[in-house]
């Protein structure tokens, strides 16, 4: 059989009942009874239990896929049939069989620990449940990009090697590059805001680099970070913004993924409930339900993984925590007017302890107040920015500067909340952790 012959997806052999079909494939499951083999073969689109009878195929064909492993590739011709014992209650009877790759034994077999399980991911990667993560990680992606690009976004694309940190410049990746020192970005923020005047509203999607040492179930030290950035936009219409986001992906998830809510214990409705509006609390309020549920944190402190599910606990959608203490936010948030101690910021926490989704704010546009704020953060920090690297993006507050806006998304953190995952390192194919870089 040739391997460009014209191949039926698996998972439409069920309305190809009693018609010869070719199906292109790897073996998932294999036993042999009774002078029959069982071959549970997968493609993308599912799996189907393949009976090859020996009385009825060529000597050649039974030797080779009674050799088979699994995981070895095939190209199969036969007969679906209705069979209720069958798994999906089809069966296809082989007329044909071909094994395109009969390869070496699978090394992953039934019980694995998770840590082998992250030395062969490059073969992992085909389990049943990878599969469907990374199917719902490309819908995801793919719901997020269609929002933006119906709302009138362009999407850019940044540098992901910079010479000075976006965020807290303290967990930066450094390179050497050509003799110079660079760093892996940590945010392609402040690229997209030199593109605003240009584009007005913009969006990158790429990877941002996290040298953490945190050993968390939500910290990659690579992960993708989709950030928008807005021309005319407050606080206000940022956080609403980031509300209709975060819907329709939740929806889009909802309505067009009935195999995968399943495969992964996801209510429909649940999902279709988170919408706008999400409930806000400014930090001084969430500090003040958190002291009333016990916690000790006072003014200035961040909030960790016990905070986050605090706040949580009885939501099913994701909150804004707004306008937090200025000592604990970036330097290119402003200062909020109406109360000089916070910024104008806001955090999304997704429910159920998956914490921090999404971090925005306002952007200080004005030069005067960026110098004032910059040095206040080197007083607060004790830093120093070296104001040479940063000269082209404060430069932008020179030349028709107006008010924006934007925010950055974890992807993986996005995922993770929406399948309701353990760990963050399932939501990527190839996870950088602290202890890992590869394969
Ligand atoms: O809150 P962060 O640090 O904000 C920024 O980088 C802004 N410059 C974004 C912007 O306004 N354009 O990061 C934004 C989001 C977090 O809310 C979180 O979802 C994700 O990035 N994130 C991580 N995801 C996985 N692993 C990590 N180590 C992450 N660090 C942040
Ligand atoms: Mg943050």
């Amino acid at each position: 059989m040739k391997a460009d012959a014209k191949a039926v997806p698996i998972g439409m052999a069920v309305s190809n009942v009693g018609k010869s079909i070719t199906i292109r494939g790897w073996i998932y499951r294999k036993r042999s009874s009774g002078g029959k083999i069982f071959a549970v073969v997968r493609d993308v689109s599912g799996t189907v239990q393949c009976v090859v009878d020996k009385a009825k195929i060529a000597e050649k064909e039974w030797t080779e896929i009674d050799a088979a492993y699994l995981e070895s590739s095939v190209i199969i011709k036969g007969v679906p049939k209705k069979d209720e014992r069958a798994p999906g209650g089809i069966e296809l009877e082989v007329e044909k069989v071909s094994v395109v790759h009969i390869g070496e034994q699978f090394p992953i077999t039934e019980y694995q620990s998770p840590e082998f399980l992250l030395d062969v991911r490059h073969l992992w990667l085909r389990s049943q449940r990878m599969i469907s993560v990374m199917k719902a990680r490309a819908n995801i992606f793919r719901y997020a990009r269609n929002f933006l690009d119906r709302n009138g976004f362009f999407e850019i694309s940044a540098p992901l090697i910079t010479v000075a940190g976006g965020e807290t410049g303290s967990n930066l990746f450094e390179v050497d590059y050509f003799g110079q020192k660079a760093f892996l970005t940590e945010s392609s923020q402040l690229y997209a805001e030199a593109m605003v005047p240009a584009l007005e509203k913009v969006y990158s999607l790429a990877p941002s680099y996290r040298a953490e040492k945190s050993r968390t179930t939500k910290h990659l030290a690579e992960y993708w970070h989709l950030e928008p950035e807005m021309a005319y936009f407050d606080s206000k219409k940022n956080m609403k913004l980031q509300e209709k986001l975060v819907s329709h992906i939740a929806a889009s998830l909802a309505k067009e993924n009935e195999e995968l809510l399943k495969y992964f214990e996801i209510s429909k409705d649940a999902l279709l409930k988170i919408r706008p509006p999400f409930k806000r609390l400014s930090y001084e309020k969430a500090l003040q339900l958190l002291n009333e549920k016990g916690s000790a944190k006072k003014w200035g402190d961040d909030f960790g993984v016990d905070e986050e599910r605090l706040l949580t606990e009885d939501e099913s959608a994701p909150i804004f925590v707004y306008n937090w203490p200025k000592e604990i936010k970036p330097f290119y948030m402003p200062i909020n007017p109406k109360d000089p101690r916070t910024v104008l910021c806001d955090d999304m926490l997704a429910p159920k302890g998956h914490g921090e989704i999404i971090g925005g704010s306002e952007r200080t546009w004005k030069l005067d107040e960026l110098t004032a704020r910059m040095e206040e953060v080197e007083q607060i920090q004790k830093i120093k920015f070296d104001k040479e690297k940063y000269a082209w993006w404060i430069d932008l507050r020179r030349y028709g500067s107006v008010p924006h806006s934007g925010f950055g998304m974890g992807m993986e953190r996005l995922i993770k909340w929406l399948l309701n995952l353990e760990h963050i390192r399932d939501a990527i194919p190839f996870p950088r952790l602290i202890n890992r870089l590869t394969p």
